[in-house]
């Protein structure tokens, strides 16, 4: 028997007991004749004593017992003089009468506490030891409880679980393939999935009725905070659904979710705004709801008064931002500095303050009266104490440019609170993205994706402005998940194809199979995925989904501790009959 309590459960009705715990030495302080040693395990920390008139000789072999030794204790539990209030065990300490060594530990390159002095790439090359780290294991018990739940609530509506292959066929759509080439069939590769869409299609022309999937999908794309290139989705498809159906479903589990982890109660439905709401009042597809500040365009007042910055505009669309009337001339510097910034790319920014008295200061004086400002400020809703900061441009750059000021603001602000939560679903997307450099249209969504069925008769003469019936939701100005309709129509199908440039020998090289299996009665289907390390991180309160995943990789899709991607072994290559034409580390 190694232990019979864990580092974690003894509490003062322990009191007198005779007990063996096990773990790893956070912390060994030598103060006077006594020892204090801190026992670390998974489910917390645990004050050993050793005392150096009661036992001289395991007072010395504590002393020499140093940080991360997996230890074996035994002692008495005892009440604590100094309680600490601040961990569930800080009332108890054992008063230690053995103690073995199970291994002994190199000194950590960095201290394993919530704090730790090692930097991001250390404690990435020693993920193992920074997983000893309490903040980190609780997020990953969070996510491991958030994933027993959901599929715990998926079973509860008849979602049966099913797994689909890792080794698929490569689509040209969407983000970039990781590929693997195949030993056995020369020349050959296979991509790993992007997500299980096309498998969750079939599985619902084949009757399951209802899928889902916690689903590793994989994407070679650029890699941000909220992106890695492994992740993983909740993904789901269901038949003889609509839109409505898959919101009712989809909102039922957030909201499970949130009641089961935070305890939040979400009566109301989760608002719902059109995709072209979302680009107006808030420049993005993925609003943050949490606060104010929407956007209101000023263009007809603005235009026609001599300024050219604003005459060559197609919009002129601006925030009022409360209380920053007292912003100083250094404060609005940087707001104009931020714009300018590359990420955000505009030229600069105009600015409105209503004072206190009501009168009005701006950085476009020489352009407008106090009165016409004044009409501005009753548009934008600007009172006494406000400034309006506005920007001017081409309409979707624009609007852009100002949902990064708007977010700023935000933070500046305080406004965008961590502990606040406010999903909404964002729907009626556009069905096709024109693309400038390729001159084609690109699926938004993806290309199973149905029209609105209001705007079939739109596709051939009004393309860009076909409705998709896709949805995605949003949770603080996260994507949390998306989804849409499928067709399962295989003549629109290959109308869909046709539109986005496919010749139907490449449909059906591409897609074939799954056209081959919408002839023999493919149901009305539709579904959704809600990205789960983004959801896991959303709760847990966290700017990054590195820090809810075991073993991330970093921005330059890099696992650190394991050095991966590395060169093959030349034997490697020859069997999988591949040549290398300039090292990828040379380039
Ligand atoms: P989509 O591409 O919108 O839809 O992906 C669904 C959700 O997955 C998450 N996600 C990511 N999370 C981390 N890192 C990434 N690189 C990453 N990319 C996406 C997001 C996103 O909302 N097959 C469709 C779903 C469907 O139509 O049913 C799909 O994959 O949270």
């Amino acid at each position: 028997m190694y232990r019979n309590k864990t580092c974690g459960e003894l509490r003062l009705e322990d009191k007198g007991k005779e007990v063996t715990i096990a773990g790893w030495v956070q912390k060994n302080r030598k103060m006077g004749g006594m020892n204090f040693l801190d026992l670390r395990d998974r489910y917390g920390v645990t004050q050993v004593v050793f005392n150096s008139s009661e036992n001289p000789d395991l007072f010395h072999d504590a002393n020499s017992l140093g940080r991360e030794y997996v230890m074996q204790i035994s002692g008495k539990v005892e009440e604590r003089e100094n309680k600490n209030k601040n961990i569930p065990t800080g009332d108890i300490e054992i008063i230690a009468d053995s103690l073995k060594i199970l291994n002994k530990s190199e000194v950590p390159p960095f201290t394993i506490e919530d704090n730790s002095d090692g930097g991001d790439d250390l404690r990435m090359k020693y993920r193992y030891l920074d997983l000893r780290r309490p903040g980190v294991r609780k997020n990953l018990e969070l996510r491991h409880k958030m994933a027993f739940e959901i599929r715990r609530y998926l079973d509860s509506k008849g979602f049966l679980e099913i797994e689909t292959p890792i080794l698929v066929k490569s689509t040209p759509e969407g983000a970039r393939d990781f590929v693997v080439p195949s030993r056995m069939n020369p020349g050959e590769f296979y991509a790993l999935p992007q997500s299980p869409q096309l498998f969750k299609q079939l599985l619902m022309v084949s009757g399951f009725d209802r899928y889902f999937q916690i689903a590793k999908c994989f994407r070679d794309e650029d890699l941000r905070a909220d992106r890695q290139p492994e992740f993983t989705q909740i993904d789901c498809e269901m038949s003889f659904v609509q839109q409505e159906d898959v919101i009712d479903m989809f909102e039922g589990l957030v909201k499970h979710i949130f009641k089961y982890v935070k305890n939040i109660d979400f009566t109301e439905p989760f608002p719902r705004l059109t995709w072209k709401e979302a680009m107006e009042k808030y420049g993005s597809d993925k609003p943050d709801i949490r606060f104010g500040m929407e956007f209101v365009e000023i263009t007809d007042l603005a235009k026609g008064k001599g300024f050219s910055v604003v005459d060559d505009a197609e919009i002129v669309v601006g925030i009022t931002v409360p209380g920053a009337a007292n912003y100083t001339r250094k404060q609005i510097d940087e707001l104009t500095e931020f714009v300018k910034r590359p990420q955000v790319g505009a030229k600069g920014l105009i600015w409105v303050k209503i004072e206190a008295d009501g009168s009005v200061k701006s950085s476009v004086g020489k352009f407008y009266t106090e009165d016409q400002l004044k009409e501005w400020a009753h548009k934008m809703g600007a009172k006494p104490g406000d400034m309006m900061l506005i920007m001017t441009g081409e309409a979707m750059k624009t609007r852009k440019q100002l949902n990064e000021l708007r977010l700023e603001m935000g933070n500046r602000l305080g406004l965008r609170d961590k502990n606040v939560f406010a999903p909404l679903w964002v729907i009626d997307f556009p069905l096709f993205e024109w693309d400038e450099e390729t001159q084609r249209y690109y699926a938004m969504h993806h290309p199973f994706t149905s029209p609105n069925p209001d705007d079939i008769p739109k596709l051939r003469t009004d393309t860009g402005n076909v409705r998709a019936t896709a949805y995605d939701i949003v949770v603080n100005g996260n994507e949390l998940g998306g989804g849409s309709i499928r067709i399962h129509d295989p003549e629109l199908q290959n109308e869909m194809f046709s539109l986005l440039g496919f010749t139907p020998e490449k449909a059906k090289e591409q897609f074939g199979f799954l056209m081959d299996a919408f002839r023999y009665g493919a149901p009305p289907h539709g579904g959704l995925a809600l990205g789960f390390d983004r959801f896991v991180s959303i709760l847990a309160g966290l700017d990054s989904i590195r820090d809810v995943i075991a073993f991330p990789k970093n921005n330059s899709g890099r696992d650190v501790m394991n050095e991966s991607p590395s060169p093959l072994d030349p034997e490697q290559l020859v069997e999988l009959n591949l040549e290398i034409k300039t090292p990828s580390k040379d380039k």
